[in-house]
């Protein structure tokens, strides 16, 4: 099957829907894969959903480069986009553009940054080093404590403003695509409309070109938080205490592994082995 390209995104602006996950291991990217996701983002919430950090910041590009492999051969169609971690990408250029190239060589299609026109120079070299980049703006996870807040971006007019300018500017930059995530709908509405490629909506309401989705999330694995943009398709956290606790009963009962998953010796080698 063939990838899912740059280009085939741009062209799905304002016609169809992109549909976007995040994935962090094989089993999983093989199925979202299968169920047609457009993009599989190996986000750094890796950092809170499969680490059990309290926030994306401690991440490293070592463990990020793991899961980018273990999605990497789970997807045949899905475009990976590799999240570069906190850190990764803010000391300086040359820094930013070794770190991307490391998650091309690791499986990625390409990578996601956090911010607006502060980080547009380290986009283009990036971009210019052949590597496509994803913006993120809105509720920026690895720096909003230092910010804004963990809270709605876009609710005043000037700061509505200023999203659509960090847009423009990663448009110009190069980016294929611009992650929202919390901004107020009417805003990434106007950036949608403002820039040519397409806008990927995280809390950011339905006038987005696509929209993305942390994986436990949307399965109901992860408990710790539940933003309200969150929409569960599946509560699977009960099923598997269910299916674990039957287990650990029938182990302590004896009554687990059954005739059907036990081994044997041939009765002749048995016969020899008893003597
Ligand atoms: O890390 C992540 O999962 C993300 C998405 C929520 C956009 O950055
Ligand atoms: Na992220």
């Amino acid at each position: 099957r063939k990838k899912v390209s740059v280009s085939d995104l741009a062209s799905m602006k304002g016609k169809e829907k992109i549909s976007v996950l995040t994935a962090y291991d094989y089993s999983t990217a093989l199925i979202c894969d299968r169920a047609g996701v457009d993009i599989l983002l190996v986000g750094d919430s890796a950092g809170m959903v499969v680490l059990g950090h309290p926030s994306t910041v401690p991440v490293n590009m070592q463990e990020m480069l793991m899961f980018c492999g273990a999605v990497s051969r789970g997807a045949k169609r899905a475009m990976i986009v590799g999240d570069m971690p906190f850190g990764s990408y803010q000391p300086g250029t040359s820094t930013a553009i070794e770190n991307a190239v490391q998650f091309i060589k690791g499986g990625c299609d390409a990578v996601k940054l956090e911010g607006g026109a502060e980080i547009a120079d380290k986009v283009k070299a990036i971009v210019d080093a052949g590597v496509p980049v994803m913006g993120h703006i809105g509720l920026k996870p690895q720096t909003s404590s230092l910010w804004e807040g963990y809270r709605l971006q876009g609710r005043t007019a000037e700061s509505a403003r200023r999203l659509v300018q960090d847009a423009q500017a990663l448009e110009k930059a190069g980016v294929f695509s611009i992650v929202l995530e919390m901004v107020a709908s009417e805003v990434a509405e106007v950036v949608t409309r403002k820039v040519s490629v397409p806008t990927i909506g995280i809390g950011s309401g339905p006038g987005c070109d696509g929209q993305v989705l942390v994986l436990h999330d949307l399965l109901g694995i992860y408990e710790d938080m539940k933003p309200k943009f969150v929409k569960r398709y599946a509560e699977l956290a009960r099923p598997i205490l269910d299916a674990v606790l039957r287990y650990t009963q029938d182990v302590k009962a004896g009554k687990f592994p059954e005739e059907i998953s036990t081994f044997h010796m041939s009765p002749e080698e048995l016969e020899k082995f008893r003597g």
